[in-house]
Order: C-alpha cells, then sequence, then structure tokens
C-alpha cells in the first residue's frame, strides 16, 4: 500500500459543474454552491474530484468550448471562489484534477479571434486554415458531431477545421507557438495547486498533414440512415467499421505520443501530479512513466449488459495488456460520465435496477485499478428524457434533430424520442438534493439549465437517502469506507474464480498481508463458490443482504440472488 501513488488508492468523482450544485439561485450550478456541498463528498468518502470544464465559455459544447483557458466562467463564480473550493478540498483532504481540453478552442477565444483576422496575423498558423477546392472545402472530412469538418470564413477566403462543432476549432498542434502556450496553460493551474488533469478528447489532437481524402463511398448521413436500420450488434459493429475508416486520418496520427511526452514533463516539474486520458488506448501511458498515468478502462461500459462473462473478458484483456506497458501499470474503471447514459438507466433490466446499480457500484469499487463515479450515480439518478426540443442544451442533439426530420423525413414525435434517448442532456439534469420544489438545486420558481428530474420526490434524492440505512447512498458510503479500511481492495492483485459460471463474478484481491474475496452475484438464484484454494475460512466484512459478521467455510460460500459479497479469507 505504502508504496502506492495518492491516485492509485484514490476513489475519483466527477462533478459536472453545471448541474451539481446552484449556489446563488440563478438554475445553473456554481462555486458558490459546489463549496457549500465540500462537506457531502467529504461526508461519501471519495478521496479526489475531476471537475468537468469550469472556464469561461460560450457554451456551444456545455463548457467543453473554451474561451479562457486561464481564468473561471462569471456563470460559476470567482477565481477567488475557485481557490476557495479547491483549498476546501484540499483541507479535507480531497485532490483535485481539471479538465484539460487541448484538442480546439472556443471560436471566441482571443487566439482564434486573432487568428481569423488576417493571413499575415502571427497567430494565423495557430489553427489549421486552407484554401477551398472546386468551390467547397479542402477535402470530404466530417465533423464527428455532423457536418462538414471545415467551416468557411469570408474574412479571408478559406476554411478552418473542426473535428467537433464549428464553434471548436482545432489547434494546429504542429505549431510549436501552440505547445508553448498550452503548456502553459497547464503550468497555470498547477502552480495554484491542482493536483492534475482529466485530458479530453486527445486521440484527434494531430490531422493528417496532407488533408487526404477518406475512402468511405457514402456520406455520413447515409452511414446515420443505415446505423438506424441496423437490428443487430453485428451489423452496427460492421457500420462501425466505415465510421472509422471515415475518421481514419482525423484521429491517432504520428506526434500525439510525443506530445504528451512533454506535457508529462510540465507536470514532472511540479511533485505529485497526475494525468488521466479520456481514451481507452493504453498506448498512452507510454512506458508506464512517461505519459499518462491512467486511461479509462471504456471498453468495460462498451455493452448494454454487464454480465459476469463481459467482466471477466474485460478483464483479462485489459490487464494483460496493462503488464505489457509495465509492471506498475495501474488500471482505470468507470461506467458512466457526462457524456454517456446514466448507469442506473443504461445498465438496469427495468426489474432489479437497484439491484443492479449496487452490483455495479460495488464493481467498480473491488475491481483492481482506480474507480471514477458520476455525480448522482449515488443516488440513482436516472436519465431524464426531455419532452420538447427546446429543452436541449446539447447542440449535438439538436443537429440529430434537425438531420432525423429535415433529411432522413423523420417524423418529429419519433425523431424527439429517438434524439432524446440520446442525448448527453439525458445524463446531465441537475443533481436533486432534496424533496422540494427544483429537487433542492435551485430555489421554487426558478427555471433551471436542464430541467429537474421528477423522481426527486420518489425518493431518488440525498436528504431522503441519506436518513435512510438501506437507500442506495448509504450503500454507496459502507462501501467507500470499506474499501480505505481494506488493503487488499485497493493494491491487491486480481485473481478470477469460478471463471466460467454465468451467474456470478467471483475473484479474489490478494495483498501481502490479505486476501479478500468478493462475489457479485448478477442472477435471481443463489451461488456457491469453493474458494478453499485461498483458505479455510471466509469472514464477511460486506453484504448488501446477509448479515455483516458471518464466517463461512470458504469450501463452501453461499451467495442470495444479487447479493454483493465481500469477505476475507481467514
Ligand atoms: C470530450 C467531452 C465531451 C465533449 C468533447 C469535445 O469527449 O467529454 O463532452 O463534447 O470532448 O470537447
Amino acid at each position: 500500500m505504502e508504496h502506492l501513488k495518492w491516485w492509485q488508492k484514490a476513489v475519483f468523482y466527477q462533478i459536472y459543474p453545471r448541474s451539481f450544485a446552484d449556489g446563488n439561485g440563478d438554475g445553473i450550478g456554481d462555486f458558490k454552491g459546489m463549496i457549500e456541498k465540500l462537506d457531502y463528498l467529504k461526508d461519501l468518502g471519495i478521496d479526489a474530484i475531476w471537475l468537468s470544464p469550469h472556464y469561461p465559455s460560450p457554451q456551444f459544447d456545455c463548457g467543453y468550448d473554451i474561451a479562457d483557458y486561464t481564468a473561471v466562467d462569471p456563470q460559476y463564480g470567482t477565481m477567488e471562489d475557485f481557490e476557495q473550493f479547491m483549498d476546501g478540498c484540499h483541507q479535507r483532504g480531497i485532490r483535485l484534477i481539471l479538465d484539460l481540453v487541448l484538442n480546439h478552442t472556443s471560436h471566441l477565444h482571443q487566439w482564434f479571434k486573432e487568428s481569423r483576422s488576417s493571413h499575415s496575423h502571427p497567430k494565423r498558423d495557430w489553427y489549421i486554415w486552407k484554401d477551398g477546392k472546386n468551390g467547397g472545402p479542402p477535402n470530404n472530412w466530417y465533423s464527428s458531431f455532423g457536418g462538414s469538418a471545415w467551416e468557411y470564413d469570408t474574412l479571408t477566403d478559406q476554411y478552418y477545421y473542426h473535428f467537433f462543432f464549428k464553434e471548436q476549432p482545432d489547434l494546429n498542434w504542429r505549431n510549436p507557438a501552440v505547445i508553448k502556450a498550452m503548456f502553459d496553460v497547464a503550468r497555470f493551474w498547477l502552480k495554484m495547486g491542482v493536483d492534475g488533469f482529466r485530458l479530453d478528447a486527445l486521440g484527434t489532437i494531430f490531422e493528417h498533414p496532407d488533408i487526404p481524402d477518406h475512402a468511405v463511398k457514402f456520406s455520413q448521413l447515409e452511414l446515420g440512415r443505415k446505423f438506424l436500420q441496423a437490428k443487430t450488434e453485428e451489423e452496427r459493429e460492421e457500420l462501425g467499421k466505415y465510421w472509422e475508416e471515415m475518421f481514419k486520418y482525423q484521429f491517432n496520427q504520428p506526434g500525439i505520443h510525443a506530445l504528451f511526452k512533454g506535457l508529462r514533463q510540465v507536470l514532472d516539474e511540479f511533485p505529485d501530479r497526475m494525468m488521466v486520458a479520456e481514451d481507452d488506448d493504453i498506448a498512452y501511458m507510454g512506458n508506464g512513466q512517461d505519459e499518462m498515468d491512467l486511461v479509462v478502462n471504456f471498453p468495460l461500459m462498451r455493452t448494454d449488459q454487464i454480465t459476469p462473462a463481459w467482466i471477466r473478458q474485460n478483464q483479462s484483456k485489459r490487464l494483460a495488456g496493462l503488464a505489457k506497458v509495465s509492471p506498475n501499470a495501474w488500471p482505470c474503471n468507470t461506467l458512466g460520465n457526462h457524456d454517456s447514459p446514466r448507469l442506473y438507466s443504461r445498465f438496469g433490466d427495468g426489474a432489479h435496477d437497484a439491484e443492479l446499480a449496487r452490483l455495479n457500484l460495488a464493481l467498480m469499487l473491488t475491481l483492481k485499478g482506480t474507480p471514477f463515479l458520476y455525480n448522482g450515480e449515488e443516488i440513482g439518478m436516472t436519465d431524464l428524457m426531455l419532452d420538447n426540443i427546446q429543452k436541449f442544451r446539447d447542440m449535438a442533439g439538436v443537429w440529430e434533430y434537425t438531420m432525423l426530420t429535415k433529411e432522413l423525413d423523420m417524423p418529429t414525435e419519433q425523431a424527439l424520442q429517438t434524439v432524446s434517448q440520446r442525448t448527453r442532456d439525458k445524463n446531465r439534469t441537475p443533481m436533486q438534493w432534496r424533496n422540494a420544489p427544483n429537487a433542492g438545486f435551485s430555489p421554487a420558481g426558478i427555471d433551471t439549465w436542464l430541467p429537474v428530474n421528477p423522481n426527486y420526490t420518489q425518493g431518488v434524492n440525498v436528504a431522503d437517502q441519506k436518513k435512510d440505512a438501506a437507500s442506495l447512498l448509504s450503500f454507496y458510503k459502507h462501501l467507500l469506507k470499506l474499501r480505505k479500511e481494506t488493503p487488499a481492495l485497493i493494491g491487491g492483485d486480481f485473481q478470477v474464480l469460478a471463471g466460467d459460471s454465468q451467474q456470478a463474478l467471483a475473484f479474489l484481491r490478494r495483498s501481502p498481508h490479505q486476501t479478500c474475496l468478493v462475489v457479485l452475484n448478477y442472477s435471481d438464484q443463489a451461488f456457491s463458490l469453493d474458494a478453499s484454494t485461498a483458505g479455510n475460512k471466509v469472514k464477511t466484512l460486506f453484504s448488501s443482504i446477509d448479515d455483516n459478521s458471518r464466517i463461512s467455510l470458504s469450501k463452501d460460500v453461499k451467495v442470495k440472488p444479487y447479493e454483493v459479497f465481500i469477505g476475507q479469507l481467514l
């Protein structure tokens, strides 16, 4: 345990600032609100916070379009508020990492304004400007959010490149001045005392310098139509290959690892800082020391159903891959964030959602590696389907709605239904604090930036669950505490038992002085396990169903339907 770094031991909690807590009562989350909730976070038992962007932004991509990297968005407060929040975290032993968005800025960033202004401006080459071809854009590349990746600018009669929205022009990372400016941004926050960064969208930082056309014969719209018509997972997988082909010159281009080795050196100018990549490619860990500390295990959540077999297959591949990076390469697991459906909705089955949420949370806290939790997960917040396109704030959803209705002739009702299931708004609604108007997020009568999920009246809120020892929140707190007190759950290795069970996931976590047994029964049948190879008896450390003081013979460990069982071998 002692040899582990803080970020290997920590449980991270993502705060989405617009939706966490509204301190000034204007319907939007802010630092004042976050500061008021610091004791809540301490009490919950998390160790570190990943804060989604808090920088000034015109909010075309909910803050991921940054207009000034070294300031605080006035909607969220002032720099003093930020510092107060950071200090408040540190005083409570909670670390704080920020979102570092390198690929692009906002089109309203001063750098882009200058770059746009003329061909000869010294910042012209900070972005990617090209001449058009045959009266159209420079090539056939697309933006991942829809439409051409090129936006024509009348001012200088050229096109600029944007992988995301046109309001998010890509920086030209082949320009050393850009590298210097952005590395200085990192230094600015590190000097102030933040503990590291979550690196946003890193695969798209470089594009092929010759900008060759992709070779896919149909358009993005046609591909979208085929996706909508696809009936099976296989069909979708097949279509996914076209998608990859379409974007192949816009992803993972040479130069990226050298860049991150440089950024690592910037972090290493300061003691004890970390970086986690929003990507699943463990190549971003370099040799295990010279790039990212963590790369998120996104493959685990790319399924509609978390099953024991799926988890085992994922872990075996992931852990083997990490071992090749370096013997110390550390895993990082998550099942939800501001871009993905809420895990309660996504991985529920409609009949046992509460049980499955507990199993999946226990999975996060017992697998080997650093867990990332998403705010609201701890009270079982669910996706909210928006019933009116005017309420959408995720412009990707609005774009899709327009395409479906205008280009693919889908009836508006059906389009709304399709898009409300896919938009990221559904999983970004305000945190539900109490059974009070607006769920206690904002005062009564205030229009919150996204609607509040009405299920706060049915117990999906912090205050009610705090009082209830059987609530999901209490379960979270209990497991977070147990993890902290159980070295094997943090540092132990991972060994699967009953490797062909379809019912339950069973594994050992072994550290030099402690071996734990974890059994997650994902089925409605009782499960029994022979764990005698690991010891004679098992003392229960935690059970979601049974009493917590059991000692059983390890050759016959009995686990009830949907039970979370954590024991220590004696
Ligand atoms: C990342 C963010 C996402 C954002 C995108 C573009 O994927 O998580 O919210 O839209 O980058 O910045």
